[in-house]
C-alpha cells in the first residue's frame, strides 16, 4: 500500500496547490492514504479551523501540525474536538487536542499517525524522547502501519529519532525546515525516513516568507511583519510504499511544480 505525505503547506499559495492537486496526486501515486502537514497554512504560521476543514475536504485523511499549532483563534477548541487534525503529542498535558490519530486507509488497513515536536532549538514543552516509546506502543496496538511526522529543526535529532524507531514504525517523516533533504532511505529494520520532506508552497522565498521581509528582519533585528511569498509554488513531500503489516519498502520524494 502507499501513503502520500505533503510537507508544510504554506499560506494561500500552498493551500491552493493542495486544493488543485491532491486528488490528482492520490490517483497518480495510487495512494491509499494522504497526510498533510498544515502547520503554516494560515499566512505562514498556524492554521484556522476553516483552513483545517479545507485541507480535509481537499483530500487529506489526517492533518498534522507543529510549533505554530495554537497560533490562530478558535483552533484550540477545534483541536480538542478533532480526531483527524493533530497537534504535537508532546505539546504538554494542558494543550487541547491529540497527537495520535488512527484512521482507515482505502482498502481498510488501519494507519496510525503520530505528530511530535523536536526539542533542539525549539521551545518544546516535553522532550519527544520522554513520550515516544509509549506513544509508538499505543499506535502499534491500534494499527499495523504507523507514520510519524517529526516536526523539528535539527537534522541530527530527526535522524536520531528515525533510527531509534527503526523497525517499530513504518515511516518517520521530518518536517519544519521547509528545505527538502536528499537523504530519503529505508533503514535496516524497515522504517522509511527523510530528514525533511520540504514545503508545499512558494519556493521563491526564504522558506515561504517574502525574501525582502525576511532579510529586513535579519539585517535590522527590528520587528517586521512576515507575509507569504507567491512565486515558485511546488508541492513537496514523500510517497511511502509499505506492506500491510507496516514494513516500508520504498520512499520516493515529491517535488512537483504546482
Ligand atoms: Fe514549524
Amino acid at each position: 500500500m502507499r501513503i502520500l505525505f505533503l510537507a508544510d503547506v504554506f499560506g494561500v499559495p500552498g493551500r491552493r496547490a493542495v486544493e488543485a492537486h491532491l486528488v490528482g496526486l492520490r490517483e497518480r501515486y495510487d495512494a491509499d492514504l494522504a497526510i498533510v502537514n498544515g502547520e503554516n497554512a494560515a499566512d505562514g504560521a498556524g492554521i484556522t479551523p476553516k483552513l483545517a476543514d479545507r485541507l480535509l475536504a481537499a483530500g487529506a485523511d489526517v492533518v498534522t501540525l507543529g510549533n505554530h499549532a495554537y497560533r490562530r483563534g478558535g483552533i484550540a477548541e477545534y483541536l480538542a474536538a478533532s480526531e483527524r487534525v493533530l497537534r504535537p503529542a508532546n505539546a504538554g498535558a494542558l494543550a487541547p487536542g491529540r497527537g495520535l490519530a488512527v484512521v482507515e486507509a482505502r482498502g481498510g488497513v488501519r494507519v496510525a499517525v503520530l505528530n511530535l515536536l523536536g526539542q533542539l532549538f525549539m521551545p518544546t514543552p516535553v522532550s519527544p524522547w520522554e513520550v515516544v516509546d509509549a506513544l509508538v506502543e499505543e499506535a502499534r496496538a491500534a494499527a499495523p502501519v504507523v507514520v510519524v511526522d517529526f516536526h523539528a529543526e535539527a537534522t541530527s535529532e530527526k535522524a536520531a529519532l528515525a533510527i531509534w524507531l527503526d523497525g517499530r514504525v513504518t515511516a518517520v517523516i521530518g518536517t519544519h525546515t521547509h528545505v527538502q533533504t536528499n537523504d530519503a532511505r529505508i533503514l535496516p529494520g524497515g522504517t522509511a525516513t527523510v530528514t525533511d520532506a520540504g514545503m508545499t508552497g512558494p519556493h521563491d522565498s526564504v522558506i515561504g516568507v517574502r525574501a525582502d521581509l525576511a532579510i529586513a528582519r535579519m539585517r535590522t533585528q527590528l520587528p517586521v511583519r512576515f507575509e507569504p511569498a507567491d512565486g515558485g509554488v511546488r508541492l513537496e513531500g514523500a510517497v511511502v510504499t509499505c506492506t500491510e503489516t507496516g514494513r516500508a519498502e520504498q520512499i520516493e520524494l515529491l517535488r512537483l511544480p504546482a
